[in-house]
């Protein structure tokens, strides 16, 4: 058999865009991922960062801690769509995969689609990539790619269904569909808004009142001309996702050719059987079943397997038969595949409850992973890994609940198991294979032959942080119950139940036996719910090393009083009544459908944006500065065509170098060894200490404060190798051997380093001034509150584009080094002083960064000095893309601290006084930590504290190094200012918001608190602005309505608040040079990087606009001509860094000053040469300029003297599940002066960009630390950045021109997030008052504290951990 299918294998062939692909030999371990971007120029699939080899900074990598956490299919940005042709059905199968995870041999025979065969610059764009641009839905541009293939799949898929043909210019797309497209893609820079809106555009059923702000349309203009406005999408014509070629190769595709791709396509089970039994006797070949490798994401193993069995093609293993008894599912049927299945589940086939069971599975599989994930996931594979690798299943919990039965082969034995028993089987034989699973339909009485009038209810549960968005649970649950009235006494009584728990920490889901065994056969009632309760929290207890134990079993609890409990109390003799048949018999089955209709509604259904409104000022006066431009580039990052450092192709001779971290604290490193005595397969050399040239300098980084060192010691080595997968290996079997011995305790929290008096110095410069006498402050408060503590912790990142460099060596000595950075000029310095060799043999590039948020400015620099020192001294290219585990730990992220505060206050709220102790922890080296002190109390500021003093220290831990994070220490600032007015609210039993209120600012006091930078009396628009945020939110009617839905629901609970938000804004210096080509294009550099905040936009509008006053034809239209350009470290210096959002304000100053200069030396020529001609256009005059010598290129460089302020406002409504602790964000208001917006569109995308990311920092994003302060979080598995369905449902956004300065966009709305929080802390007051009186007690405590992140289980932890059990004592009481 095997020698017959070497002798007829065939190639692997498949299509990519259209073009077809011949490999004639493969690791069978290659991903299609690594295919497409090392072999194919479609690099638009963007590859979540790979291993490499290592450069140990500061301590050793302990052999077999490394994991390999790079490619888990966790963001989309890979996501491709992959088409399969049936030639017997002659029809072709359109889905989305990750291509990261899918196995390049699994795809022979397929053809692909990135976002470049959809459309490009040169051939045209596609109306996705059009409107993309339109809608202002692509920032830094990493994403946005996988977010154009997952829309794009959603069209081609809503075209094959029999709706009605769409309006001209549509898609037969629901605007549902057009959402959940790109659920569970990532995105850090827009919020989602936007993207929503363009995918929304093409859907049939879309309102074009709806669709948000955009450059087709103006407000106001009519529905027809808003439509003609939109590039026209053609629903008829859309692109062949496969190609004719292929579909005559694919009638006469055979199996691979075993012996060159080591991967087996059997199509039997027979075959399989000798498969299996040929490899068992062979025990040296390690083989592996396949189905979509999607577990692969999950464990992501170090080894490759020698050979691959694809158990795809076998039919019995890919059938989906449906009879009476139920729905029998091959196992390596998808997850997407089979939800249809259920879905389409009808009563023709079934009774209507078995339908119901089937589709209530069909809807919680829904929010398994993400749509390309479940496109590709097997049912059996995740069946198989819940029972291997107790992977913490939603399918094994709810298909447990319901009775199913899995048929299981082992040789040639076959048995038919109920899943139970599959899941608790030893893993004697692990080379069973699951061959299907068998559903059974569910009918009222099923299991009870007397009982006539049972009632069959079904429900699943899953509480998980993001509800759609590719997140594991905390804990799933599934019941299933047959109830019927009782014949004694009123009531329901239960017949059988059967409740499965998963997911929480345990080996697999379990049948809560015990639980069920006591109900059945009891009538409902409260004390009957209490004692099953109690039972649940026995049996549901997480394993040791789980995470919020507490919090695990009482999601359990809480779920089983929500299913049971509606059938309790008065409501039970109402429904009893209904079942003996005194009530309409339907009515109950009304209710039924109801109760469990709104369980779903309430706390299960997906959550996605339902409307958005962008209100923005516009002004003509200064065009085209002020319009709402599309961003520069925008469509090329959405076609792919946009470069990224990890896009451009490794040159020839390139090595491959990355780092390994310590796992422990301060210690020394005595040496590095591998396993085999002999270096690993493809590791060249071993860099060191010693390779740094004698002139040069064991420097990593510097900032204004210091440098880090490049090797933490002499004996740290950096192994490169030849490939990416190599340097990968050889990194993980390095075992590095450090010394331990005398070491001093490390230093792990602030406390520790107040002790040991282990500070950085902070430059007095640099250090804020108090304002008013404190002890005066404090004698005049009514009350005080002395020393309260407040702990906030870190912030990751999360840009989509980890660290990042290829060095280049060239020419007598010099080398070119591609970074992706915000301060390419530190690193310039850097490199050359780490070389030793002068500044002008170094030249650093960076054309875009895959989003920064400040974690690129010091911590990239020692990705490219390591890749120059490796490159200088090897004499090739070298190469360091950073994993996300390894950015995870090094990164170091926003300041924890800690923060202790006293404030004295009046009866009416009013603060006289506040002192505050904070403790920042900075980590090991200073970075640019000294600088937080003063913008921790910048935007504490915001409110007149009467007197204000403080003690800050920037502690040095042995912790790694902290860096700017968007907003840095201002967000903390802004949060301690909150927490402050809380408190006193608290204390006063006063409304926060007239506290808010009276604490606001005057003129006077802003004056006092900000001196210089208040500006006058006219510019200062905060109170005018949080007036009318109360008028546009309707702020005092929605306080009424909380109340009212407060007072009439006990399970959900509603908070509102609004903040202001006073930012102090300072730019920095800044160069630009501007030139003027002979054809009258125009080329522009600046010393800032585009990050995805629009800064290139924004100089073309100025340059556009300062050449305008040149007066000649066409010198009012420069916009298409002007092209900005990288950033090149040679070509323009003092570049300095990109950061404090004022990078663009500085950048467009600067140009405007190089095109005053132009128009200068431009004007006499012109003016001559309109007196000679009568009129001249611009090219004409810019041939004659270059004729008559006329210097057309200008610098400059911006040295600013003004600071100023910006004011903002933000309200938040959320709603809070006291069963659950989910939060959902009802709804967010936004005004916020802008000054003078450069350009709204832009500035829009900022504010609500990082408005996300702080209901990410205050909400979502927990950064945890083991107890050696390492990070134990490693990517998109653990850390949970904002999805589209955590943004709030409803967004909107004002746009204020007040005109008097230029407000930066990119930071302050992030600290407005804190309302979120805000709003969250009172809907939790609310649910602990109606805890307390469920004691009988009167509620008085309400200071209590909300950490950062409220994450669900903190939120429910407040909310009462054992809410339930207090509800029910007190129902049993009553
Ligand atoms: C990003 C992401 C998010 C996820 N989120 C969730 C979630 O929220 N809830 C949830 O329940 N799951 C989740 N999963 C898990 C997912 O459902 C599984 O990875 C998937 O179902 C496995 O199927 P597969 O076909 O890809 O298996 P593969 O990866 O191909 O195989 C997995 C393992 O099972 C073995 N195997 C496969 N089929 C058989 C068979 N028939 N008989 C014997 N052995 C077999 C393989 O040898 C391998 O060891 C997530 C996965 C990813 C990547
Ligand atoms: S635009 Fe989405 S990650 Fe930057």
């Amino acid at each position: 058999m095997l020698e017959e299918e070497r002798e007829e294998g065939k190639n692997l062939v498949f299509a990519v865009n259209g073009e077809r692909f011949e490999v004639s030999t493969v690791d069978p371990s290659t991903t299609l991922l690594h295919f497409l971007r090392s072999q194919t120029p479609f690099k638009s699939v963007r590859l979540e960062p790979p291993l490499f080899t290592a450069i140990i900074r500061r301590r050793s990598l302990v052999k077999g801690e490394a994991r390999f956490p790079s490619l888990v299919g966790g963001c989309g940005a890979c996501v491709v769509l992959l088409s399969k042709y049936d030639p017997v059905l002659d029809r072709v199968e359109d889905f989305t995969v990750s291509s990261c995870l899918t196995l390049l041999c699994s795809v022979n025979g397929c053809s692909i689609t990135t976002t470049e065969g959809l459309g490009s610059s040169k051939v045209g764009f596609h109306p996705i990539h059009q409107r993309f641009a339109g809608f202002h839905a692509s920032q830094c541009g990493f994403c946005t790619p996988g977010m154009c293939v997952s829309l794009f799949s959603a069209l081609v898929n809503a075209e094959k269904t029999h709706r009605p043909e769409p309006p001209q210019g549509f898609s037969k797309l629901t605007i549902s569909e057009a959402e959940k497209a790109i659920a569970g893609n990532l995105c850090r820079c827009t919020g989602y808004r936007p993207i929503a809106d363009a995918c929304k555009s093409f859907a049939a059923d879309v309102d074009m009142e709806d669709l948000g702000f955009n450059s087709f349309w103006r407000k106001g203009e009519s529905k027809e001309v808003k439509v003609s406005r939109l590039p026209l999408y053609k629903h008829h014509s859309e692109i062949c996702t496969f190609p004719e070629f292929l579909k005559k190769e694919n009638k006469s595709a055979m199996a691979l050719d075993l012996e060159r791709y080591c991967w087996h396509s059997p199509v039997s089970v027979q075959e399989l059987q000798s498969l299996l039994e040929h490899y068992d006797s062979n025990k040296k070949t390690s083989i592996k079943l396949v189905v979509g490798n999607t577990g692969m994401g999950y464990y992501k193993e170090v080894e490759d397997y020698d050979t691959y069995v694809d158990i795809r093609h076998i039919p019995e293993l890919s059938m989906i038969r449906k009879d009476q008894t139920g729905i029998e599912i091959g196992a390596t049927v998808t997850i997407s595949k089979a939800i249809e299945a259920l879905n389409e589940a009808n009563g023709g086939d079934f009774n209507s409850e078995g339908v119901m069971v089937f589709k209530k599975i069909a809807d919680h599989m829904e929010k398994i992973a993400t749509g390309f994930i479940r496109n590709s996931a097997s049912i059996g594979g995740n069946l198989v890994m819940a029972w291997k690798n107790h992977f913490p299943s939603d399918i094994s919990t709810i298909l447990l609940a319901v009775g199913a039965m899995v048929h299981v082969m082992t040789g040639h034995k076959y048995e038919k198991l109920m899943l139970e028993e599959f899941l608790e089987r030893p893993l004697l034989d692990s080379t069973s294979v699951l061959l299907s699973i068998k559903i059974p339909c569910w009918y009222p009485g099923r299991n009870l032959t007397s009982e006539t009038k049972t009632v069959l209810l079904f429900e699943t549960y899953r509480a998980a942080p993001r509800p759609l968005g590719s997140a594991l649970p905390h804990l799933n649950a599934a019941f299933l119950a047959e109830v019927s009235p009782c014949n004694t006494s009123d009531g329901i009584k239960i017949n059988n139940c059967q409740l499965a728990f998963g997911a929480y920490g345990t080996k697999h889901a379990i049948r809560a036996r015990k639980v069920e065994e006591f109900l059945i056969g009891k009538v409902l009632s409260f004390s009957v719910l209490y004692e099953a309760t109690k039972l649940v929290g026995a049996i549901v207890v997480p394993e040791d090393v789980t995470s919020s134990p507490a919090y695990r079993s009482s999601l359990a609890v809480g779920y089983l009083f929500e299913f049971f409990g509606s059938l309790t109390g008065e409501r039970a003799q109402f429904l009893s009544d209904c079942l003996n048949g005194y009530n309409n018999s339907s009515l109950f089955k009304d209710l039924r459908i109801k109760q469990n209709r709104d369980q779903f509604d309430q706390t299960k259904l997906p959550t996605l944006i339902s409307s958005a409104k962008q209100v923005v000022e516009l002004s003509r006066e200064y065009y085209p500065v002020g319009e709402p431009i599309t961003k520069a580039g925008a469509a090329i990052q959405a076609s792919g065509e946009a470069v990224f450092v990890d896009d451009i192709t490794s040159p020839a001779n390139c090595l491959y170098g990355a780092f390994i971290y310590s796992t422990k604290p301060l210690a020394r490193i005595k040496g590095l060894e591998f396993e085999s005595k002999s270096l690993p397969r493809g590791v060249t050399g071993l860099l060191s200490y010693k390779d740094i040239p004698e002139c040069g300098e064991n420097i990593g980084s510097k900032t204004l404060f210091g440098t880090e060192p490049l090797f933490a010691d002499e004996l740290t080595r950096v192994p490169v190798a030849d490939t990416q997968k190599n340097a990968d290996r050889a990194a993980n079997v390095a075992v590095v051997n450090y010394d331990m011995g005398n070491l001093e305790l490390p230093i792990l929290s602030v406390e520790e380093a107040i002790e040991r008096s282990s500070l950085f110095e902070v430059p007095s410069f640099l250090y804020p001034h108090p304002i008013g006498d404190i002890t005066k402050g404090m004698d005049e408060a009514d009350h005080k509150i002395l020393s309260a503590e407040i702990k906030l912790g870190s912030q990751y990142y999360f840009y989509m584009e980890t660290q990042t460099a290829l060095a280049v060596p060239d020419e007598d000595n010099c080398l070119v080094v591609y970074s992706s950075i915000q301060c390419p000029e530190y690193a310039h310095a850097t490199i050359a002083r780490c070389l030793g060799i002068p500044e002008h043999n170094v030249r650093v590039i960076t054309r875009r960064v895959g989003g920064g948020f400040g974690g690129k400015a010091i911590k990239a620099m020692p990705v490219a000095t390591a890749c120059a020192l490796a490159a200088h001294k090897l004499c090739r290219p070298v190469r360091i893309y950073v994993n996300r585990k390894t950015d995870m730990i090094m990164a170091g992220g926003r300041h924890p601290m800690k923060i202790t505060y006293s404030v004295g206050f009046k009866s009416n709220g009013k603060v006289t006084a506040l002192q505050l102790d904070i403790l920042i922890d900075a980590g090991l080296s200073p970075d640019v930590s000294p600088i937080m002190p003063g913008t921790i109390l910048e935007a504490l500021k915001k409110y007149d504290w009467g007197a204000l003093h403080f003690d800050i220290k920037v502690c040095k831990t042995n912790l790694p190094s902290r860096s700017a994070m968007r907003a840095p220490g201002e967000v903390q600032g802004s949060f301690i200012a909150e927490a402050v007015i809380e408190h006193v609210a608290s204390t006063l039993s006063m409304e926060v918001d007239t506290v808010r209120n009276i604490n606001l600012h005057t003129y006077n006091s802003l004056n006092m608190f900000y001196e210089n930078s208040s500006g006058e009396s006219m510019e200062y628009t905060l109170p005018s602005i949080w007036d009318k945020l109360a008028m546009s939110s309707s702020f005092n009617q929605r306080i009424v309505t909380v109340n009212e839905f407060n007072r009439i629901n006990i399970w959900r609970k509603r908070g509102i608040s609004r903040v202001p938000v006073v930012n102090e804004v300072s730019l920095r210096q800044t160069p630009g040079k501007v030139s003027i080509l002979s054809d009258g294009s125009v080329v522009v550099e600046v010393g800032g990087i585009e990050l995805g905040q629009g800064l290139w936009t924004k100089v073309k509008q100025m340059v556009a606009f300062a050449l305008s006053s040149i007066q000649c034809v066409g010198s009012g239209d420069l916009l298409e001509k002007i092209r900005v350009v990288q950033s090149d470290t040679l070509s323009l210096i003092q570049g300095g860094l990109t950061a404090g959002s004022t990078t663009s304000e500085s950048s467009c100053e600067a140009v405007r000053l190089c095109c005053n200069t132009l128009v200068e030396r431009l004007t006499p020529l012109n003016e001559r040469l309109l007196e000679q001609m009568g009129s001249i256009n611009w090219e004409t005059l810019i041939l004659q300029a270059h004729q008559q010598a006329v210097n057309l290129s200008a610098c400059s460089l911006y040295v600013p003297d003004i600071t100023s302020m910006s004011y903002l406002n933000y309200g938040a409504a959320v709603e809070v599940n006291l069963l659950t602790g989910q939060t959902t964000i009802l709804r967010s208001d936004i005004v916020y002066d802008c000054g003078r917006s450069l350009n709204p569109a832009v500035d829009l995308g900022q504010i609500e960009g990082a408005f996300v990311q702080g209901i990410g920092f205050f909400m979502l994003e927990e950064y945890p630390t083991n107890s050696d302060g390492l990070v134990i979080s490693n990517g998109t598995w653990t850390y949970k950045i904002p999805t589209m369905d955590t943004i709030p449902k409803q967004f909107n956004v004002e746009i204020l021109n007040s005109g008097h300065h230029r407000e930066p966009s990119g930071e302050p709305p992030l600290l407005l997030a804190v309302s979120v929080h805000c709003a969250t802390r009172a809907a939790i007051k609310e649910a602990r008052k109606q805890l307390t009186s469920w004691s009988g007690l009167v509620w008085s405590d309400s200071t209590f504290h909300l950490k950062v992140p409220a994450t669900m289980p903190v939120v429910k932890e407040l909310c009462g951990l054992d809410s339930v059990e207090r509800y029910l004592q007190w129902r049993m009481g009553k």
